[in-house]
C-alpha cells in the first residue's frame, strides 16, 4: 500500500479512537505510528475544547510524543485502573487475537492493556488477517537469553535476537531487556502458545494478546471513516 494512503487510513482509525475519550478519563497511550494520530487528535481536543485527561505512556516514544501534543502524563502507580487504552497492533484476527511488539514496547503495552477497562486497537487494513502468522516478539531477560531461546525453539519457533539499526548489537528495550522474534508460522492456537511462552523463566512477556478479546475493539481505518470490530 502507498505509504501516504496508508497514513490516511491510520489517521481515520486514530481519530475515531480519540473520539471515544471523555472528559476526566485516564488513558493508556500505546506505541507506534497509528497511535500517533490518536494522540494528535487528543492534543487538539485538549487545546481547543479544554478536554481534561491524563495519559499513561507505554514507551519513551509514547511519552515524548504525548508531551509534544500537550497530553498530561501520569503512571500506572498513580492510576492502576485505566478508563481506556488506545494502542496499535501488527496483526489482528477475526477473534481479536493480536500480535504486538514491532516497536519493542509489548511488555508495558500488555500491562496497560490489562489495567484498562476498554481497549481500542487502531490499525490499517493490512493488519487484518484470517489467522495470525507474523513472528511473535518475546521480551527476554538478557541473563537468560540463550536458555529462553532454546525453550522457544522447542515450542516450534525459529528464534532470532532482534538487532539494532543505528546501534550495533541487540535492541535494548525501554526496560533494559532483549527481544527475540519467534517465527512460529501459522498460529492456530494463540491462547495455548501464549500460555506456553509465559511459563518459560526469563521470558518476561510475549507479543501475543489472546486473553483480552472481550474488552478489545479493533478500529480499522478505511477510505471513508473506519470499520469497528468487536465481539460484543
Ligand atoms: C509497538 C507495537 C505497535 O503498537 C505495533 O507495532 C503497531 O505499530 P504501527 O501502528 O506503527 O504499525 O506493538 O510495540
Amino acid at each position: 500500500m502507498d505509504p501516504a494512503h496508508q497514513n490516511e487510513l491510520k489517521r481515520n482509525a486514530g481519530y475515531h479512537a480519540a473520539g471515544m475519550v471523555e472528559d476526566g478519563m485516564i488513558v493508556g497511550l500505546g506505541t507506534g505510528s497509528t497511535v500517533f494520530f490518536a494522540m494528535e487528535r487528543l492534543g487538539e481536543r485538549i487545546a481547543r475544547d479544554g478536554l481534561s485527561i491524563a495519559g499513561v505512556p507505554t514507551s519513551y516514544q509514547a511519552a515524548i510524543r504525548a508531551r509534544r501534543y500537550g497530553i498530561p502524563l501520569t503512571s500506572l502507580d498513580e492510576h492502576p485502573d485505566l478508563d481506556i487504552a488506545i494502542d496499535g497492533a501488527d496483526q489482528a484476527d477475526p477473534d481479536l487475537h493480536l500480535i504486538k511488539g514491532r516497536g519493542a514496547a509489548l511488555l508495558r503495552e500488555k500491562c496497560v492493556c490489562d489495567a484498562a477497562r476498554t481497549v481500542y486497537i487502531v490499525v490499517d487494513p493490512t493488519k487484518m488477517v484470517e489467522t495470525l502468522n507474523a513472528p511473535v516478539p518475546v521480551e527476554v531477560l538478557p541473563f537468560a537469553s540463550s536458555p529462553v531461546s532454546r525453550r522457544l525453539a522447542a515450542l516450534g519457533a525459529s528464534p532470532a535476537l532482534r538487532e539494532g539499526t543505528k546501534k550495533d548489537g541487540p535492541v535494548i528495550t525501554d526496560n533494559g531487556n532483549f527481544i527475540i522474534d519467534c517465527d512460529f508460522g501459522t498460529i492456530t492456537d494463540p491462547e495455548s502458545l501464549e500460555t506456553a511462552i509465559a511459563a518459560i523463566p526469563g521470558a518476561l512477556e510475549c507479543g501475543l494478546f489472546s486473553v483480552y478479546k472481550e474488552k478489545i475493539t479493533v478500529i480499522v481505518g478505511e477510505e471513508k471513516g473506519c470499520r469497528v470490530v468487536s465481539l460484543h
